[in-house]
């Protein structure tokens, strides 16, 4: 086996050992995917100043998200179906972040429940991200459970009241369990250590939702419930309403403008997410590292302003933290180390971007990573 040295690495992996609908899930934006792709390619154009002799020992990445400590500052963020790129996937990502010292957050549309996870990682606080749903009696009850689940922080997530169209999805049949087709046989007996893993766990559907939503005994399909339940008329009285029930720290994802992110400040909440949903909802929307310094600029001395979309390495966490980003979350980077190795996979992946970011840092000449600021990259890039 190839020697794993980057994200790109676990990427080639996941895509031999993860059946073809779960990785295309994963690995695909909206519509012409043009989003999707400048989330990445824009961080290309941000080019870092070389300082050169500069006392670079004892450095640190450690710093704060939402006053919770972090050995760096990235999270692992919400990833719908995360337990069918590899059996029980959101456990396992949940006990490599635990491991490593970065925060996880778990999707409302899992596979492991809420009570999973909590199981399976000692009671150890992970974040919790909602939708607004139409049943508000379901969403009380979630919210609830995440109390329950000691949770740490709730991301509420306000660009999906309608999903984005992906086309692989529709193509595939996406559906969770994957239904018996013979083209998903065919696709699923070609990745053995991928359906001997899912045979060996009774978690093979949205466990938040199936049982515990009223009318829902059986849900295949994500665009079903989304079309069906998640509340288009979501609006910023809303997230008040979340807020107060919920009562503890409160990231809003979702954010690509000054004006929303204004609005965000005003609803207290105590972190705004700078995303575009991975390029999986509006295509043609800025990518979400151009989109920030603006955002920055008009609320950064407000709100912690958090970003996501396009990280690959830790340079790129670096830039993003240089343009203003108090952290940044990593989605199918660690993905790809969840179909590639499991738990391990995951914690490989955070280790690759903690080395690349330390070191990256190092020949900015810079050893504290709360001292990074714009002054490290090339004016000419901003
Ligand atoms: C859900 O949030 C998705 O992007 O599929």
């Amino acid at each position: 086996m190839t020697v794993i040295t980057e994200i790109e690495d676990l990427r080639i992996l996941a895509r031999k050992r993860v059946p073809r609908m779960f990785y295309d899930y994963a690995d695909s934006g909206s519509w012409t995917e043009g989003t999707y792709r400048s989330n990445q390619a824009d961080f290309q154009t941000i080019k870092f100043r070389q300082r050169v002799a500069v006392n670079m020992e004892n450095r640190s990445t450690a710093s704060t998200m939402v006053g919770q400590p972090v050995c760096m500052p990235v999270a692992l963020a919400p990833v719908g179906l995360t337990g069918m790129q590899h059996a029980d996937g959101e456990i396992l990502a949940a006990r490599a972040a635990k491991a490593f010292g970065v925060p996880y957050t778990l999707s409302t549309m899992s596979i492991c429940s809420l009570e999973d996870v909590a199981a399976g990682t000692d009671q150890h606080p992970f974040w919790f991200q909602v939708y607004v749903i139409r049943d508000r009696n379901f969403m009380e009850r979630l919210i609830e459970r995440a109390r329950a689940a000691h949770c740490s922080a709730l991301v509420l997530t306000l660009d999906l009241q309608i999903l984005g169209q992906r086309h692989k999805d529709l193509k595939n049949g996406l559906s969770a369990p994957p239904k018996l087709t013979l083209p998903n046989l065919l696709n699923m007996a070609t990745k053995p250590r991928w359906a001997l893993g899912m045979l060996g766990t009774p978690r093979r559907a949205f466990g938040n939702i199936v049982g515990h939503a009223s009318g829902v005994g059986d849900m295949g399909s994500l665009s079903a419930w989304t079309a069906e339940q998640f509340d288009p008329t979501l609006n910023w009285n809303d997230v008040e309403w979340i807020k107060k029930r919920w009562g503890g720290k409160l990231i809003l994802k979702g954010i690509q403008d000054v004006e929303d992110a204004r609005l965000a400040v005003a609803s207290g909440a105590d972190a705004l997410i700078v995303s575009n949903h991975g390029g999986r909802q509006l295509d043609g929307a800025e990518s979400s590292i151009r989109a920030l310094p603006a955002i920055v600029d008009a609320v950064g001395h407000q709100i912690e302003v958090h970003m996501d979309g396009g990280i690959r390495s830790g340079q790129d966490v670096l830039k993003a933290r240089a343009l203003g980003a108090r952290a940044v979350y990593l989605g199918r980077a660690y993905i790809y180390g969840l179909g590639a190795l499991g738990e391990a996979g995951v914690f490989k992946a955070l280790q690759i971007i903690h080395k690349e970011l330390d070191t990256t840092m190092a020949l900015c000449g810079r050893t504290d990573i709360n001292t990074i600021d714009r002054s490290i990259l090339l004016p000419s890039s901003f």
